[in-house]
């Protein structure tokens, strides 16, 4: 099947892009890959029909920032976070800041439907990633303004302690006063490590290096050596290259880098913690969906309608514009 991929790839001219959380039989074939803003940045930039192994917002956000191309996903999986950030709950929330007399300027991450992106441009907002929420959101309080981040209270909080200001979650008491308002969701692949994984591994290994992705809880973060995007990881540890480092992030990713940049890599998590969304794309959807093409059909193109577009899109250019 791997041999039928390539040879269909290059017939039909197609490029594919993969996460880091793929399988990893699905990311090594890849011709593009790397974390939220890398894959935004990278697929803007092809003339080619483009196949996106990911979750729903990454083939989104590639088809609004280069509308010309084809693309396609193999799954049209979704992130639960972004099916969090539900747009008649972001609207309310958004009432709630107005009739609060807030003067905020709100933030999505780029794990969030392209409506909810449409939303935050309409109201003078923009997206970040995990790589740049820091100078996204510093921009935005730079401009004398409070920030509405959605939809990961981890990252908003992270972020927050990161630059020493002052974060709560709306409606929680005392929100209004907050720097960041953060709206109430999580992913619920992060929220499996603990605080106790990390006590587990120090007190075995005392010189264990550890390093998590900052849509981990708060308390995680403060007891990591290290919090940063995908790719940010994958420095750290080519960094650290001959040390024992517990990684807090997805499984297929940890495994990937255990086996290709150092041996001595360890899940930082007693479950396994697996994006069922990330995992759902197959070897055989990909050939799949490539034979598909082939044939004249392709399915799960993604079209996304067009004021929705024209609005997501200021979001994720004033985002690539500051970072
Ligand atoms: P990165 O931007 O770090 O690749 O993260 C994407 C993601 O979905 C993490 O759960
Ligand atoms: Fe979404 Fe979490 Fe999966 Fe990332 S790991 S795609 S945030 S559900």
């Amino acid at each position: 099947m791997v041999e039928e991929i390539k040879k269909l790839k290059e017939k039909l001219n197609i490029t594919i892009a993969a996460h880091y959380y793929e399988k990893k039989e699905v990311f090594e074939l890849a011709d593009l890959t790397g974390d939220s803003l890398a894959l935004a940045k990278k697929t803007a930039n092809i003339n080619n029909p483009l196949i996106f192994c990911g979750v729903k917002f990454m083939g989104e956000s590639a088809k609004i920032l280069n509308p010309n191309i084809d693309v396609y996903m193999p799954k049209l999986a979704d992130c639960s976070m972004a099916r969090m950030a539900k747009e008649n709950l972001v609207e309310n929330n958004i009432q709630l800041l107005k009739e609060n007399n807030i003067d905020f300027i709100p933030i999505t991450y780029i794990n969030s439907t392209a409506k909810t992106k449409a939303i935050v441009a309409k109201e003078g907002g923009l997206t970040c990633t995990s790589s740049n929420s820091k100078k996204i959101i510093e921009w935005a309080l730079s401009q004398n303004k409070k920030v509405f981040f959605l939809p990961d209270k981890n990252l908003g909080t992270n972020t927050a302690i990161k630059l020493g200001v002052k974060s709560k979650i709306i409606g929680e008491v005392g929100w209004q006063e907050a720097d960041i308002i953060c709206f109430d969701g999580h992913c619920s692949v992060h929220q499996l490590f603990m605080p106790e994984h990390i006590d587990f591994y120090r007190e075995r290994y005392p010189d264990i290096k550890i390093a998590v992705h900052p849509e981990c809880s708060p308390e995680v973060v403060a007891k990591a050596d290290f919090a940063g995007s995908t790719s940010q990881i994958l420095e750290y540890v080519k960094s650290h290259k001959n040390e024992k480092i517990a990684i807090g992030t997805e499984i297929n990713f940890v495994n990937w880098i255990k086996e290709n940049i150092n041996p001595n890599i360890y899940i930082l998590s007693s479950t396994k913690p697996e994006c069922p969304s990330m995992n759902e794309t197959t070897l055989k959807d990909l050939y799949n969906l490539l034979k598909s093409i082939d044939e004249g059909k392709g399915y799960n193109k993604i079209e996304v309608e067009k004021d929705i577009a024209k609005n997501a899109k200021k979001a994720l250019e004033r985002m690539m514009e500051l970072s």
